[in-house]
């Protein structure tokens, strides 16, 4: 029976700012799960009690209107007492060695643990509590692995033990629950996401582009996972045809009602044919005539609501500019999404079928959404095709370089993989690694890639490079037989039998084994990650909460979490700290770099670009403390381009957060859209921080745009008094932090919005 079902939607904050509640990649999380709510409603399910309205659910949710300015709290659905929650968590005791005894101050009012959220008849929709250490600056740089604190468990608790869920339902990309210390794979009892998810059922609606974490919500937290659409990038500009169409669409919906709309429609059918779409015109036709004013391009995805017809309409002219011959379906596989579908399945607990995770416009076979999101063969990677596009970048950076750097090579580049980048490219950048060493990967009868051979210098043509791999800790999880292969093909070129000067690789090899006095085996260690069950620097989460002193204490957290190497020589040994070769490695980079594959996510989108950037650490650490070239390389379009980081953190800035395009879109999201908006400032300030390559003007301008205009500055305000406060208090820091120089009355301006806005908060004048 439906209306006897029991549902825990559970939605993050992230990071834990009470502006963040309900944060997720690209989904509107309240609207959607209003959406959501109201489908169940009608198929029986108890939802009483549910407002009218999203924005009444969100207002409940933090309380209500008034308390959005006057209590930094929460609605508390439950307070869980001492005795009650040891009872309920047989593990709480394990907590306590990184905790304290309960109840700790995390979720808590001193003697109760606090469960916040609100329930709607059978269903219960709540908060789930941050990791907890974010604003700890020791905690952040020594927590190599800790554990939930008292108030995570006792909101799993109580979803399981009091509230008794069937489901529980986490709404959107990502939480923290399976990023929890544990095995990598296979949990054991001993291993705080099993603990922690108990025997509920664990429903994950899961931006479809992120097939890696996806993986490893499914793999630690046993989620059947739900993909959602991810609105396309909208560089416009960039695009055949799009830019046009998108004017087209919009000017029909002002001019649809003066008697012009048939005109346009059919200007806009012929657009759509010149981009090769026009076996979709007849569905697009019927789209069009759905325009709602309401959807703006860039705004964030709602579960349930399929695809405004301009975000249709990019996805579909990114498509054909990849030139697909197979395509000819699209547009009806982008508006066909199974997202609500899926869920009730799911929550039948019936079969959910499941599709590759990834870039709708690289692989359309993504879609349509409501997918349970799997990768690939990890050791399918890289394919031909990705060592050919691989070749490409690599020689472009290397041009690159030496017109930068007086004709010289980089005798060592230092760089990062991630998981879900070389899921997406069938591992391009993987191939990029071996193609700087000079190496070619060869598939057995299978198709497995497990071995390598050196390519001659001769057919190299240029030196092998040295590299200082960083792997993000999902690409460890999800790779690690392709870590092997990079540390034995790293090893095996440092012990050519070659002229060092045309083989960096073993150059720095003998030096350091020379200086550390081991052998040259070891002194070849290149390929680093953090150590098992732990994930990032965690810079990112020190610069989100303003918790760092220094430009040093982020490196020091740099080089203590990511600082562990595998060894191949090692089998079986795991991941183990060798922080004195990494820095010996890092000091000899001239250059640092990352593979941009995404066509939506780019460096200000998410702070886990700059929280893998070592530009300044690797400054830090040379002799001659010369700063590094910071390239990115952009393979999102056939022609990929490597950039300087600083060039493509101007492009980022002038694209979204200075693109009126981009930032009305956001607003139209309401309370959620100023939060992206600090976010990308928030990102900003990262840059700054690991490469020192952001130009003052994009700090100047972004003042001139958000704070100095008035009006805007008023809306922002009012939407979401919280994230407005973090963007003043981020403009303020960009400045104290000498990464931004403006007029003194800028400063004071922004220095009384503090405190204005803060009264407001706290409710001091009402
Ligand atoms: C990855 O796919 O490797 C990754 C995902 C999220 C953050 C950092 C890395
Ligand atoms: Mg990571």
């Amino acid at each position: 029976m439906q209306a006897e079902k029991k549902l825990a939607i559970t939605v993050f904050s992230f990071p834990p700012d009470k502006g963040n509640v309900g944060t997720a990649a690209y989904l509107n999380v309240f609207a959607s799960i209003f959406s959501v709510l109201s489908d169940l409603k009608k198929d029986g399910y108890n939802v009483e009690g549910l407002p009218e309205t999203s924005e009444a659910l969100i207002e409940e949710i933090l309380h209500d209107k008034e308390a959005q300015f006057s209590s930094p709290n929460l609605n508390v659905v439950y307070k869980m007492g001492v005795r009650e929650y040891q009872e309920l968590t047989p593990y709480a005791t394990a907590l306590e060695e990184n905790w304290g005894k309960p109840p700790g101050n995390l979720n808590s009012d001193g003697e109760n643990l606090l469960v916040y959220g609100k329930q709607y008849g059978n269903v219960f929709i709540g908060v789930q509590p941050t990791f907890g250490y974010e604003g700890d600056p020791m905690r952040l740089l020594f927590s190599k692995s800790a554990s939930p604190h008292h108030g995570f468990a006792a909101y799993y608790s109580f979803v399981e033990k009091v509230f008794k869920a069937d489901a529980v339902l986490h709404f959107g990309t990502h939480g923290s629950l399976e990023f929890m210390p544990g095995k990598q794979v296979g949990m054991s009892d001993a291993c705080f996401p099993d603990s922690l998810i108990g025997n509920i059922p664990n429903i994950y609606y899961y931006a479809a582009n992120n097939p890696s974490e996806a993986t490893i919500a499914k793999r630690r937290s046993y989620a059947n996972t739900i993909s959602y659409l991810t609105p396309p990038a909208e560089n416009a500009g960039l695009y055949k045809g799009l830019k046009q169409l998108g004017e087209l669409i919009s000017s029909y919906q002002s001019l649809k009602d003066t008697g012009r709309g048939p005109q346009i429609v059919s200007t806009i059918i012929s657009t759509a044919r010149q981009c090769n779409l026009d076996k979709d015109v007849d569905l697009l036709y019927s789209k069009i005539m759905e325009i709602e004013s309401r959807l703006l391009p860039c705004g964030l995805h709602v579960v349930g609501e399929p695809p405004s017809a301009m975000e249709a309409v990019a996805t579909l002219v990114n498509i054909a500019a990849l030139d697909r011959p197979e395509e000819g379906d699209c547009l009806k596989l982008v508006v066909a999404d199974n997202e609500l579908g899926s869920l009730k399945q799911a929550l039948e607990g019936k079969f959910v079928e499941p599709g590759p995770g990834g870039d709708p416009i690289r692989n359309p076979k993504v879609l349509p959404t409501g997918k349970n999101i799997h990768a690939l063969d990890p050791q399918s990677i890289p394919t031909e095709a990705a060592m050919q596009s691989a070749k490409v970048v690599v020689e472009r950076l290397i041009e690159r370089q030496k017109i930068d750097n007086g004709g010289n090579y980089p005798e060592t580049v230092a760089l990062v993989l991630w998981g879900t980048d070389n899921i997406k490219t069938y591992g391009e950048s993987l191939g990029q690694v071996l193609w700087m060493i000079g190496v070619r990967p060869i598939a057995d009868t299978f198709g497995r890639v497990n071995r390598v051979e050196p390519v001659s210098l001769e057919e190299l043509g240029r030196p092998r490079i040295d590299v200082v791999v960083n792997c993000s800790g999902v690409f460890r999880d999800l790779f690690i037989n392709q870590m092997n292969l990079l540390d034995r093909a790293v090893k095996m070129v440092a012990e050519l039998d070659e002229p060092v000067e045309m083989n960096y690789v073993r150059k720095h090899a003998l030096e350091q084994a020379e200086t550390l006095g081991i052998d040259i085996r070891e002194a070849a260690t290149r390929i680093f990650s953090n150590a098992s069950g732990s994930y990032s620097s965690n810079i990112n989460l020190a610069v989100e909460n303003s918790s760092w002193n220094d430009e040093k204490q982020l490196q020091d957290m740099y080089l203590s979490r990511k600082s562990f190497a595998f060894d191949s020589d090692a089998p079986g040994a795991g991941m183990m700290e060798k922080k004195k070769v990494f820095e010996m490695a890092l000091s000899t980079a001239d250059a640092t770099f990352q593979n941009l594959d995404s066509s939506e996510i780019s460096l200000t989108d998410v702070s886990h670009y700059f929280d893998s950037d070592p530009t300044n650490l690797v400054q830090s650490l040379r002799k001659d403390k010369k700063k590094p070239s910071a390239y990115i390389a952009d393979t999102t379009t056939a022609n990929a381009q490597v950039r300087t980081l600083s060039e493509t953190v101007r492009l980022d800035a002038r694209t979204k957060l200075l693109n009126p395009k981009w930032y009305e879109g956001m607003m139209s999201s309401g309370y959620e859209g100023v939060r992206e908006i600090e976010k990308r400032l928030t990102n900003t300030v990262g840059w700054s921080a690991t490469s020192g390559q952001v130009d003052n003007w994009v700090y100047e301008e972004a003042n001139t745009t958000f704070i100095q205009d008035e009006e805007m500055m008023k809306r922002l305000m009012d939407m979401n008094p919280n994230s407005f406060r973090k963007l003043v208090q981020t403009f303020l820091e960009a400045n104290g932090r000498g990464y931004w120089e403006t007029s003194e009355d800028n400063i004071e301006k922004l220095r009384q919005l503090y405190s204005e806005v803060e009264d407001k908060i706290e409710g001091v004048d009402r």
